[in-house]
């Protein structure tokens, strides 16, 4: 298995954020994460990086053990996380932020082209005219852009993406849903949290569904849609 994250038990103090969470993602996948506010998406995600480690559990990625790993070893096997805060650095220019993410991943595989400058300017053409800008200057599209855009530059296989529609209009809702496309196209295999049903169901082959801190539900986005009652109880469906 490519991705295996098998009985995830993570607390923050007192609180049992995730109570025996087991996910898969094959290579060339696209998963979706979905579930209401609070349910432990970010945190799944977040465990899995390293950044808050499960007390109990096992997570192996490419046949080796990535458990309790801190995240820059994480990140150095080929696991990108682009967080929900995006969290790029408001001083630095566009440029500065991209090349931070080549000292925070690792060296591109021999069967995949490496991710350069150039070629995330050629997925965000808007991050190509910002590239003299500071962070701080950019829209909140724009910051999404940047953080996907550093996130590639560490050359991932397996990009962990925290609602990256959040916040912005609908049509770069739409921008960046094509450029997760584009991305999984190019060998890049993403699990996403997504609260858009709909971007989730045209991007996801798989979905897992939380409830408080544990899977509720996990199939096909079709198996999904077969279950209103299951998405009337786990989910906010407009
Ligand atoms: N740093 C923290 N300290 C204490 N509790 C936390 C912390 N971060 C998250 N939690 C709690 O853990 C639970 C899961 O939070 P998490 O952020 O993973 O949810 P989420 O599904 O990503 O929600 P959202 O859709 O709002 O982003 C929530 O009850 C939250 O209050
Ligand atoms: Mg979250």
């Amino acid at each position: 298995m490519f991705f295996k994250a098998s009985g995830l038990n993570t607390y923050y103090g007192l609180i049992h954020a995730l109570q025996n969470i087991s996910l898969t993602v094959d290579q060339g996948e696209i998963v979706c994460l979905l579930g209401r506010n609070g349910m432990g998406k970010s945190t799944t995600l977040k465990s899995i990086m390293g950044l808050v480690p499960p007390q109990s559990g096992a997570i192996d990625f490419q046949g080796r053990s990535i458990f309790q790993a801190p995240p820059y070893k994480v990140a150095r096997v080929g696991v990108g996380l682009v967080p929900q805060e995006r969290r790029i650095f408001p001083n630095l220019t566009v440029e500065e932020n991209l090349l931070m993410g080549v000292k925070a991943g690792c060296p591109a595989p021999r069967d995949l082209e490496p991710w350069t400058l150039k070629r995330v300017y050629k997925h965000f053409g808007s991050l190509e005219r910002r590239s003299r800008n500071k962070g701080s200057q950019l829209s909140g599209g724009e910051q999404q852009m940047l953080s996907m855009g550093r996130a590639l530059m560490g050359n991932p296989l397996l990009l962990l993406v925290d609602e990256p529609g959040e916040g912005l209009a609908p049509l770069l809702v739409r921008e960046v849903r094509d450029v997760l496309l584009q991305i999984n196209r190019a060998g890049v295999s993403i699990l996403l949290v997504e609260h858009n049903l709909k971007v989730a169901m045209s991007l996801a082959h798989r979905c897992y569904l939380l409830g408080k801190g544990f899977v509720a539900f996990e199939g096909t986005m079709s198996q999904l849609r077969a279950r209103p009652d299951v998405m009337a109880k786990y989910l906010e469906v407009s």
